[in-house]
C-alpha cells in the first residue's frame, strides 16, 4: 500500500462519520456554537448597534446615531435620514439620497405582498462585497439600509437577481407589464405571472396596523414622530396614500424604494 492511498482519520473521527445520528448531532452543535459566535456581537458591539437598540437605551437617541457605552455619539446622517438636520424634514419632503428611511404606507403594504407572495423564495435583497455582484447588481449592501426592515428579506436563494437595488432600474410600467406576465418582457423568464394583484385593493386598515406596530419593535423601531409628523397622530394620511390602490400598485411602490436611499459617494469606504 503507497502512502497515497493512506487514510488519515483519527479514531474518534472513524466512530463518528460511521454513525448518522452522532455525525448529524455533532454538527447541529458546531453550527449552533458558530452562529452565536458570529451574532451575538453584532447587537452590543456600538459600531453594530444604533442606541436605540443598545441594552439601557437612552431616550435622546432617534435612532439615527450610534453611540459608545461612554455615550460618544458618531453620527450616521449620511447613511440613515435624520429630520433633525436633514433638509427633508418629514417622509412626504423625503428624496432618494437623504438616507435610509421608514417605509411609507404604500410601500408597507407592497412589502406584505412580496413576504405574501413568497417573491423571497426566488430573489435575495442583499449584495454581498464580491466585485461580481457589485459590477452586477451595484454597491454593495449596508446594514443599516434594512434597520427598519422587520422581518429582514435577505433572502437566499438567487432564482431570480437580488433587488436590494432594484428600485428606479426599470419603469413602473415595466415592472407592471413584468409583474403581469413576466415573458412578455423576458421571454426565457421561470418567474410565475402575478396579474391577478391588480384586482385586488390594498388591506388599508391592516397597512395602518403594520405602520404602528413597526413603531414598537425591540430592534431598531421607527421612530413615531417619522410616521406622525407624515401622516398625522390618526395616521389619517397613510389612509388617504393607499385609497384605491391596488397590491400592484403597492408592491411596485415597495420595489422601485429599494435601494436608493442612502447617496453613495465614489471612493468613500464605508465599511471604515
Ligand atoms: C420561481 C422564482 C421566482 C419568483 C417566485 C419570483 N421571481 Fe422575480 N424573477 C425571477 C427570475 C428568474 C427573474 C429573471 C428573469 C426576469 O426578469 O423575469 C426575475 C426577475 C425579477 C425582477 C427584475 C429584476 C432585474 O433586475 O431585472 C423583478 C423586479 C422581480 N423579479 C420581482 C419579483 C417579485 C416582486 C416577485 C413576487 C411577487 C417575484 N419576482 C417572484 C424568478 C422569480
Amino acid at each position: 500500500m503507497s502512502d497515497h492511498d493512506k487514510i488519515y482519520s483519527t479514531k474518534f473521527q472513524d466512530t463518528l462519520e460511521r454513525k448518522t445520528g452522532l455525525m448529524a448531532i455533532t454538527i447541529a452543535v458546531a453550527v449552533a456554537i458558530g452562529g452565536i459566535v458570529e451574532i451575538v456581537p453584532l447587537f452590543y458591539l456600538p459600531n453594530t448597534a444604533m442606541c436605540a437598540t443598545m441594552a439601557g437605551a437612552d431616550p435622546s437617541c432617534n435612532n439615527t446615531q450610534h453611540k459608545t457605552r461612554d455615550g460618544k455619539v458618531i453620527p450616521m446622517d449620511k447613511i440613515v435620514w435624520n429630520p433633525a438636520t436633514s433638509t427633508s424634514k418629514t417622509l412626504n419632503d423625503w428624496k432618494p439620497g437623504d438616507g435610509v428611511r421608514p417605509y411609507k404606507a404604500l410601500e408597507t403594504a407592497g412589502r406584505a405582498v412580496y413576504i405574501r407572495e413568497g417573491c423571497y423564495t426566488c430573489h435575495s435583497q442583499h449584495i454581498r462585497p464580491f466585485r461580481d455582484e457589485k459590477d452586477r447588481y451595484g454597491h454593495y449592501s449596508f446594514a443599516e439600509e434594512s434597520m427598519y426592515d422587520h422581518t429582514f428579506q435577505w433572502g437566499s436563494t438567487l432564482t431570480g437577481p437580488d433587488l436590494a437595488r432594484v428600485g428606479g432600474k426599470y419603469s413602473d410600467d415595466w415592472q407592471r407589464r413584468h409583474l403581469r406576465y413576466p415573458r412578455d418582457v423576458v421571454p426565457e423568464s421561470v418567474m410565475p405571472n402575478y396579474f391577478w394583484l391588480e384586482k385586488k385593493p390594498v388591506n388599508v386598515e391592516e397597512t395602518v396596523a403594520t405602520l404602528k406596530v413597526m413603531t414598537k419593535m425591540p430592534f431598531n423601531p421607527v421612530p413615531e414622530k417619522m410616521y406622525t409628523d407624515a401622516y398625522g397622530a390618526d395616521y389619517q394620511g397613510a389612509r388617504t396614500e393607499l385609497q384605491g390602490k391596488t397590491d400592484m400598485d403597492a408592491l411596485i411602490a415597495y420595489l422601485q424604494g429599494l435601494g436608493n436611499h442612502v447617496k453613495i459617494e465614489e471612493g468613500v469606504n464605508y465599511r471604515d
